[in-house]
Formats: structure tokens, sequence, C-alpha cells
């Protein structure tokens, strides 16, 4: 490991930070009206599928390729090829970078609306509004659009730069238990609506047809390689904070199972409550901006559920922009040997400058974030699998992966490693190109 990297003190801290990674817009927004557009519990079976035979080994490679060298993935990668005589590793490890830093800047533009949202919600005038489209459609006018995205980096810079044990780790004890308060609180008031029925109806109701159209098992991969930071990014910087008594294959699985459960939380908390006010639960993006609002507007004691269903979307954002973030941070540490403060401000800078567009206009952003999460992602996830699964001796990545572990993976593993996540997140490169965009 490499001599003064940081680390988190503790297993529970470091596993919270990772729920705190995965748990993010991916659940809150984006699962719940793709389980209602691809067939309700259906989709359950492509996405736990993918999650628990692909999520998990990608998981266990990311932290064990961070632990393994100490290092973000442009460090981590060049370990690894050299030891084989290649030297591009740095160029190669530089591509999860640098899209992760797109990735910071569109997180952040969203990540800045639901900080608005919280502020506003206090305000008792907030669920007076009649016309909740329209003040989506505020959120991209200039002045506020532009400093609630500065407040937002604001946010994320000042803990960032609190450093990894006191700034992501402290927070992520706090955040991620409140998170799933507010989740068991809000399933309960929205199964106690009149006419929450319906809703359920919905969710468990199974339409088996999508399950022999291929976009729904490209939905549910993409879904699931979103939902768990899988890029060879984030969880090899995590990972890199590690010390050798983690357990890697007992925190990727209760990484994807905490991530598999927000998700199926969110379903349970906006279909019903969606339903229940007669609103269309296929609305997608708008779902939560503007579809949860006229939902709190109607319900008893909608001042109060609104403001911690925000503050609990806030939470999940914000440590999953932390996560993002910080991969940036660290490979700008790495390149130009700074100091982490110097880092964070100015990643958060550019950030900042680079964002304004995509504050103020909604075609743009949704244009980037489409072409980065559907395209430029997943090859960063494959790349790290190249790396450590089939450049390193799979032996030597099995052994590594099993340091510490009460849990340790047999041969069996290899393969499916090897062949079957390398094999299926190239078909997810594939089949997302063949069947999202066009
Ligand atoms: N998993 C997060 C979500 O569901 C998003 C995320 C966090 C992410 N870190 C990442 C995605 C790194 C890709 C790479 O919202």
């Amino acid at each position: 490991m490499a001599q003064g990297r940081e680390h988190f003190n503790t297993q529970i801290g470091f596993i919270l930070a990772c729920v705190g990674s995965a748990v993010g817009l991916g659940n809150l927004w984006m699962f719940p009206w793709r389980l209602g557009q691809y067939g309700g519990a259906a989709f359950l079976i492509p996405y736990l599928l993918f999650v628990y035979l692909i999520g998990v080994t990608g998981l266990m490679g990311e932290y064990g390729l961070g632990r393994m060298t100490g290092k973000g993935p442009m460090g981590a990668f060049d370990q690894v090829l050299r030891k084989k005589g290649m030297l591009f590793g740095r160029t190669m490890g530089s591509y999860p970078v640098i899209i992760t830093f797109l990735i910071t800047i569109f997180y952040s533009v969203v990540t800045a609306w639901v900080v608005r949202y919280v502020w506003e919600s206090f305000f008792p005038s907030f669920l007076e509004k009649q016309d909740f489209g329209a003040h989506f459609n505020s959120l991209f006018e200039g002045g506020p659009a532009i400093l609630w995205l500065g407040v937002c980096l604001l946010i994320v810079a000042l803990i960032l730069g609190r450093g990894v044990s006191k700034g992501i780790e402290g927070i992520n004890r706090i955040m991620m238990p409140a998170l799933f308060g507010v989740l068991l609180i809000m399933i309960i008031r929205s199964a106690t609506l009149e006419g929450a029925g319906e809703g359920f109806r919905y969710l468990l109701s199974p339409d088996w047809s999508q399950l022999t159209k291929p976009i729904t098992w490209a939905m549910a991969l993409g879904q699931a390689f979103f939902s768990v930071s899988l890029m060879g990014a984030a969880m090899v910087v995590y990972g890199s904070y590690l010390s050798k008594d983690t357990d890697i294959p007992y925190s990727s699985f209760i990484t994807a199972s905490f991530d598999t459960m927000a998700a199926l939380a969110a379903s349970l908390v906006i279909i019903p409550a969606v339903f229940a006010f007669g609103i269309d639960p296929a609305a997608g993006p708008p779902l939560v901006f503007v579809t949860m609002p006229e939902v709190f507007k109607s319900m008893t004691g909608g001042y109060f559920f609104s403001i911690i269903f925000f503050v609990g979307v806030l939470f999940a954002a914000i440590s999953s922009l932390m996560s993002i973030m910080e991969v940036v941070v660290d490979g700008f540490m790495d390149q130009f040997n700074t100091s982490r403060k110097l880092s964070v401000g100015v990643i958060a800078g550019i950030a900042f400058v680079l964002g304004i567009p995509l504050a103020l206009d909604i075609d743009n952003l949704t244009i980037i974030i489409d072409f980065v999460s559907i395209y430029l992602m997943p090859i960063g996830a494959v790349l790290a699998g190249l790396v450590f699964f089939v450049i390193n001796p799979i032996k030597e990545t099995r052994d590594e992966i099993n340091v510490g572990s009460n849990n340790p993976v047999g041969r069996w593993w290899e393969p499916i490693a090897r062949y079957v996540f390398i094999g299926v997140s190239i078909l997810v490169v594939i089949l997302q190109m063949l069947y999202q965009v066009g």
C-alpha cells in the first residue's frame, strides 16, 4: 500500500461509503420508472441476476484492484500493466477518470435541483404552487440555476476537503442510516394512502412478455452497472483506501444488497403514491421533481413528508456525487502531486464553470447524460475487468480479493470473472448501443 495514503477507519465505515456511492439518483429516480416501464416485477428477474452475478463480481474486482495497488485507476492500471511490460496503463486508466469527470458535471447539475427542492420545501408556500411542471422548467433559469449549482458543489467540496475518514466516512455514517430511515417512513406513508393498492398491483403484476424483448435485458444490465457504480473508477478509489483486513467478498455482497433494497424501497414509495393520486407512473424523469410534489400537495402531512423525502433524496445524491468527484480529485492529486484541498478546489471550480451550460438547458443535459451513461460508462467497467481479471493473473486476483475474508471465493469464481463478467459487460455496451439511442 502506498505510504501516506488515507484510509477508511472501519469496515462498516467503508461499507456505508460504498452504499452511499451506490445508492443515488439511479435508485430513487431512474429505477422506479424503469421497473414500471419494463414489466414491473418481471424486470426484477434480469435485474437481480445482473446485480448479483455481474455487479458483485465487478465490485470485488474494483475493491480488490484498488486495495492491491493503493491507487486510483491511473496508478492501478499502470501497476498491473507494467508487470507485463506494457507502458500504456496510465493512459488507459485516465479514461475512467475523464469520464467520471463528465459524470461529476451532470450529476452536480441534477443534485443542485435536489438541494434547491430541500431548501424550498421548508417554506410552506412551496406546496401551494399551482403548476410543478412550470416550476421544474424554471429550474433552468439564469441566475438561480447557477447559484444552486455553486451551492451544491460547495457542499461536496467542503466534505471532500476534510478527507477520507473525517469527510467521506464521517458523513456517510450519518447520511446512510438517515436515508434508510426516511425510506422506511415513506413506505409506510405511501402504503396507507387511499388508493395505494392499485400501485402495488401495478408493481407486483409481472408482465412476462417484457422478458422476451432484448431491450428489457439491455436496460436491466445498464441499470445494474450504473446503480452499483461500476465503471473502473469510484469503487477502485474507495478500494484503495482499504486495509488488508477488510472482507471484500462480503462488502461487495452487502453493497449490492443495500443498493437493491434502496431501489425497491424507492419504488414502493413512489409508485403507490402516484397511483393514489391518479398520476401517470410512467412519467419518467419528472417523477421525483414534478409528480412527487403534486402528491405531497394533496397528502395529509404533506409539508413534513416532502421535507424528509427531499432530504433523503439529497443524502442519496450527495453521497454518490462525493464518490464520483473523489475519483477526479484523487486523479488530479496523483497526476500533479498537489494537496487534497487544492485538488478539490480546482476540480469543483472547473465542474462549476463547465456545468453552467448544462444547468441552463435541459436538452443539452439529457443528451450528455444519455451519451455518457449509455456509451462511455460501461466501457470503463470493461477496462477495469480486462486489467484485473485478464491481464493480472486470475489466481493472484482471487488471492488478493480473499485476503482478510471470512467468505473467500473458490476457484469456481475465476471463470465467472474472466468470461462471464467480461463477456456480459461487452454485451452491455453493444446492446446499449443497439437499443437505447437512435
Ligand atoms: N450509483 C450511483 C447512482 O445510482 C451513481 C454513481 C455513483 C456512479 N458513483 C458512480 C455511477 C461511479 C458510475 C460511476 O445514482
